[in-house]
């Protein structure tokens, strides 16, 4: 059972710091006047809870202040939960639990998150979400979340949350998702099983294939074999005939090179007969004659080059000579030249004495007169000197007498025609000397040359023989060729046979293992398959268990009734109404039937009128009834209503106070806000609240 034990208000409202310890057992009446700040401690609960206030949280913040924090600690049996929530003034709320178990240490939630906590609070701890707690437990002044005006599935979630089984919907959904992915993989295993069986089918029959074939390569492996021994004696014999038919090629071949031989030889022999010819036909006599003027030559050679001598003494004085012949001068010219400048100067005019009228020339004429005659006697004696070395000049000439005429061409033409007959001579000789020695040799050589002759005759004799038994050998090898034409085509076709079965060998092998593959694959899939039909039997059962009519029915139908009793034990309390809870209404149509839950109130007169058309007294009776019903169906063990009890008659107040006083034997803590003095009065303890200089403070009697 869940109990209050304490709540710490902190700029909450009007309250700036407010904390109340509560005890295990109480009734409570919180009293004040309006607005001193009482329905701020209700608030202040369901704020810790659920994080809702009146108005948007930040307006829960108390003036001035920046910071709203409740803090609220309630116990579930020996376990203690301290709920702290924040709201600053920008809005940002916070959320914290802190569990003490026991006397153990307080350790802090370990959920992260302010939804994951809230979820954690609603779902594990207090088991309840807001709505079903204000329309409950709690009840707030001027509720705007009323349990009775929640349509009918929202109210009938309301009563599944109260059993924790809310969460079925979710689950089944999660059951029909999974059941969904095992069906697909259960058909995906069919659908792959079919393919799979039918390429078995086919392998299968390629695999019984396998021994005959295999029988089949054997057999051929064996021909084939007989017939490669074959063709290694034919190859071996065919060999022997290459053998033969290359050495004939090479005899032939040595056959022509000797009969070629043999022409090379007389062609030597009739080349050394022509030389003995030439030496024999030789006539020395008409050679000497060739070079019989040679003396004479000789002699005429000499006459010349003496006087080719004597003319080279002739040049070289000549040009001693020569070199004494005086420089050739005009001094005719010189000579007229000088007298007429004498005659210039006698032209020039006088100068005359005053006193004796003597006439006398200028002093510079005289000076150059002068000088121009003595340059005219020096001229006048160079060429008497010239004239003398011209005369000494010509009389040498003269003694060395005239020139000599050399005819060098001559003097050329003589010297090669003696060389050469001397050349001539030398070979005359040589020839007188050697022409025996040289007949006799080549006599030698022809011999000589004629037995090699007779050698390579009787060679071509032996070749022409062993060619001859060789073209008589080949001849008879013909056949062997044939026969391996034959082998090999043979050989050709077996090897097309073994190509074949290898390749069909190959095929029927892998069939072989791709169908022990297939057959395991089919026993991993039937293994699944059949893993996948538990699973789905299992699925479905829980599908059908979590489905309408499943657990849920039986909670609701379980649950249906006690709420209906437990309702109607308070209502009858205070009118003469009495509800009934259906789970399932017919659509105004007629067509469907609803599921919800739907609560029909029937009047004293057994009528039954929809909630809203009763009297506000009466649907605060009904009310209080349904929130005390829905209750009692939880863990909490307290209760709070704040302002419920208004519109009643004071008969009516009687009654209510009749069924408060029952419910407190059964409710641990009660806490009561009203204005209504005699509601007030019947609860023994009291906590009034005052609100001085704006804050709401407890006033402690
Ligand atoms: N954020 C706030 N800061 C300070 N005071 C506030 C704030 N919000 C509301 N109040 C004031 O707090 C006072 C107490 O309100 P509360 O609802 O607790 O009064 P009450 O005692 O329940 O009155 P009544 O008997 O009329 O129901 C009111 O005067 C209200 O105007
Ligand atoms: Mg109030």
């Amino acid at each position: 059972m869940l109990l209050l034990q304490k709540i710490k208000l902190n700029n909450f409202l009007s309250h700036s710091e407010t904390e109340i310890d509560f005890k295990d057992k109480f009734s409570l009446a919180i009293t004040g006047r309006s607005g001193s700040g009482k329905s701020g401690i209700v608030d202040s609960i369901i704020f810790a809870l659920y994080g809702k206030g009146r108005v948007d949280n930040r307006f829960l913040i108390k003036k001035g202040a920046k910071v709203a924090k409740v803090q609220l600690t309630i116990v579930d049996d020996n376990i203690t939960y301290r709920v702290e929530r924040t709201v600053d003034n920008k809005g940002k709320n916070s959320l914290e639990i802190h569990i003490k178990d026991g006397d153990k240490p307080w350790k802090s939630l370990q959920v992260s998150g302010i939804k994951n906590i809230q979820e954690y609070l609603e779902k594990q701890i207090l088991k309840c979400s807001y709505t079903l707690f204000v329309n409950s437990v709690c009840s707030p002044q001027n509720s705007t979340d009323s349990f009775v005006d929640q349509p009918a599935s929202a109210k009938k979630d309301l009563l599944l949350q109260i059993a924790s089984v809310d969460n079925l919907e979710e689950y089944l959904k999660k059951t029909k998702e999974k059941l969904s992915e095992f069906e697909t993989e259960k058909s995906n295993n069919e659908s792959n099983s079919l393919i799979i069986n039918q390429s078995l089918a086919i392998d299968r029959q390629t695999a019984a294939n396998l021994p005959t074939l295999e029988t089949q390569e054997q057999k051929i492996k064996a021909e084939l074999e007989i017939i490669n021994t074959n063709l290694k004696q034919i190859t071996s014999q065919l060999a022997n005939l290459d053998f033969k038919i290359n050495s004939k090629a090479e005899k032939e071949r040595e056959l022509n090179v000797t009969k070629q031989s043999i022409q090379m030889i007389d062609l030597e022999i009739n080349t050394l007969k022509d030389e003995i010819k030439k030496i024999n036909e030789l006539d020395i006599t008409a050679m000497r004659v060739e070079v019989g003027d040679i003396d004479q030559l000789k002699s005429e050679l000499n006459g010349l080059k003496v006087v080719e001598k004597l003319a080279n003494e002739w040049n070289v004085k000549m040009m001693e000579v020569m070199k004494e012949r005086p420089v050739t001068r005009d001094f005719d010219k010189e000579i007229a030249e000088i007298n007429k400048q004498l005659i210039d100067l006698m032209a020039y005019p006088q100068e005359q004495c005053p006193q004796c009228g003597h006439k006398f020339a200028p002093k510079t004429v005289d000076s150059t007169s002068k000088r121009l005659e003595s340059v005219l006697v020096d001229t006048n004696r160079a060429r008497i000197d010239y004239n003398r070395g011209l005369e000494e000049y010509e009389t040498k000439v003269k003694a060395l007498g005239e020139r000599l005429d050399i005819d060098s061409g001559k003097i050329k033409a003589l010297e090669v025609d003696i060389y050469n007959k001397e050349q001539k001579l030398v070979n005359i000789n040589n020839i007188i000397n050697t022409r025996d020695l040289k007949r006799i040799t080549y006599q030698e050589k022809i011999t000589s040359k004629e037995a090699g002759k007779s050698e390579k005759e009787s060679k071509i004799m032996a070749l022409t023989a062993e060619i001859q038994t060789l073209i008589t050998e080949i001849m008879g090898s013909e056949d062997i060729k044939k026969q391996e034409v034959e082998l090999n085509n043979k050989k050709n076709e077996i090897e097309v046979e073994l190509r074949n079965v290898i390749g069909s060998l190959s095929l029927a092998r892998t069939a072989v293992t791709r169908a022990v593959l297939a057959e395991e694959q089919l026993k991993t899939i039937e293994g699944s398959t059949q893993e996948l039909n538990t699973k789905i039997e299992a699925l479905i059962l829980l599908k059908e268990a979590m489905g309408i009519n499943g657990i849920k029915a039986i909670i609701i139908d379980y649950l249906t009734v006690s709420l209906e009793e437990k309702i109607n034990e308070v209502l009858s309390k205070l009118s003469d109404f009495r509800i009934r809870i259906d789970t399932q209404k017919t659509s105004a149509d007629g067509e469907k039937q609803i599921e919800g839950l739907f609560i029909t109130v029937i009047n004293d007169m057994g009528e039954e009128l929809d909630f809203n058309s009763y009297s506000g007294g009466e649907r605060v009776k009904i009310a209080m009834s349904i929130g005390e019903g829905l209750s009692s169906l939880q863990k909490f063990g307290w209760r709070v209503w704040d302002e419920t009890i208004t519109g009643l008659d004071p008969q009516m107040i009687d009654s209510f106070m009749e069924v408060l006083s029952k419910l407190k034997e059964n409710i641990n803590q009660i806490i009561l806000i009203s204005h209504i003095p005699q509601i007030q009065d019947c609860i023994e303890e009291k906590l009034e609240i005052k609100k001085i200089n704006g804050n709401s403070q407890i006033v402690t009697n």
